[in-house]
């Protein structure tokens, strides 16, 4: 095969190109967004904190009643031949487990077992002035999943809610949108996890708000505790975050952005403050640390 440098997916063991690339149309991953999926970045060609992602993966399925028959090793192989036949450098590699093809029944008994599909893309990061200078976000009217009905701590192939929140945001002139949950309180982004700073102290929605618990989240969140960086986990109603004096977003692909305006109002003084800097640092930092093999 040559070189296929703009990227390969690896459909459950067919590498081709993304655009040729073919899953059965009676997948129930298609059919229901009965899927789950983990979003993987290289640093140097070796992946940041696999064995995390492939933890997360397996939780995943766990948790829409699906087991992996795949290890960590195998899963690992698979998208190393899938990036050979690329020859990418630095890529994005989206790890995709089907519930496989099956009858036209919500029912998952029939289906032939799960399937799995392996994206590899060229690393696509968010401009640097977002690093730089910040963005803008947007609270939409539209309430995060409730952990009760498809639990947010699940990633899963059902992406509409957060989907459907992103256009919303848009159209109001963010770049992204913060969701709060049914109780009012924030819980995150559509692809990051929020921070915001009050005083010195950086605050994120705990799990129980309903969120994913981001791989970046938890490792910057032990690496600002072994800085002495205060640092609070809970259920904070909206005003907390809009009157906070700094916020940021963290995630594989967002890193740290900071969030500089919430729907037209200036986040403190409207410019990426010192903690957020601070905490980019230790990103750039742990990226490096938690990079290992597949
Ligand atoms: N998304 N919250 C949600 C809803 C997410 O989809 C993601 C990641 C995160 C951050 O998690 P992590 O730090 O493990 O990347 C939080 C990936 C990048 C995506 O779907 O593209």
């Amino acid at each position: 095969m040559g070189r296929l440098s703009g990227g390969a997916v690896n459909a459950h063991g067919v590498i081709s190109s993304p655009e040729e690339a073919r899953v059965p149309a009676m997948d129930h991953g298609f059919l229901y967004g009965d899927s789950v999926y983990e979003v993987v970045r290289t640093l140097d060609g070796r992946p940041v904190a696999w064995p995390e992602h492939y933890d997360r993966l397996r939780a995943s399925a766990a948790a829409l009643y699906m087991e992996l028959p795949w290890t960590r090793a195998e899963i690992g192989g698979r998208i190393r031949e899938t990036i050979a036949a690329t020859g990418l450098p630095e890529c994005t590699v989206r790890i995709v487990v089907t519930r496989g093809p099956g009858p036209m029944s919500l029912l998952p008994d029939g289906c032939d077992g799960p399937r799995l599909v392996i994206y590899v893309l060229p690393l696509r990061l968010p401009p640097p002035e977002h690093r730089e200078h910040g963005i803008e976000v947007s609270i939409p009217s539209r309430l995060r999943n409730d952990r009760r009905a498809l639990a947010p701590s699940a990633k899963t192939g059902n992406y509409l809610n957060n989907l459907l929140a992103l256009v919303e945001a848009r159209r109001a002139g963010g770049v992204d949108a913060v969701m709060v949950n049914a109780r009012g309180d924030v819980t995150e982004g559509t692809t990051s996890n929020v921070f915001w700073v009050r005083g010195g102290v950086v605050r994120t929605a705990s799990l129980e708000c309903g969120i994913l618990s981001g791989i970046t989240r938890l490792h910057l969140m032990r690496d600002m505790r072994r800085a002495g960086l205060p640092l609070e986990e809970g259920a904070y109603p909206l005003d907390d975050l809009t009157g906070a004096d700094e916020a940021f977003l963290t995630g594989t692909v967002r890193g740290v952005t900071p969030v500089v305006r919430i729907d037209g109002e200036p986040v403190g003084d409207g410019r990426p403050g010192p903690v957020t800097r601070r905490v980019g640092a230790l990103l750039d930092e742990l990226l490096r640390t938690e990079r290992g093999d597949w």
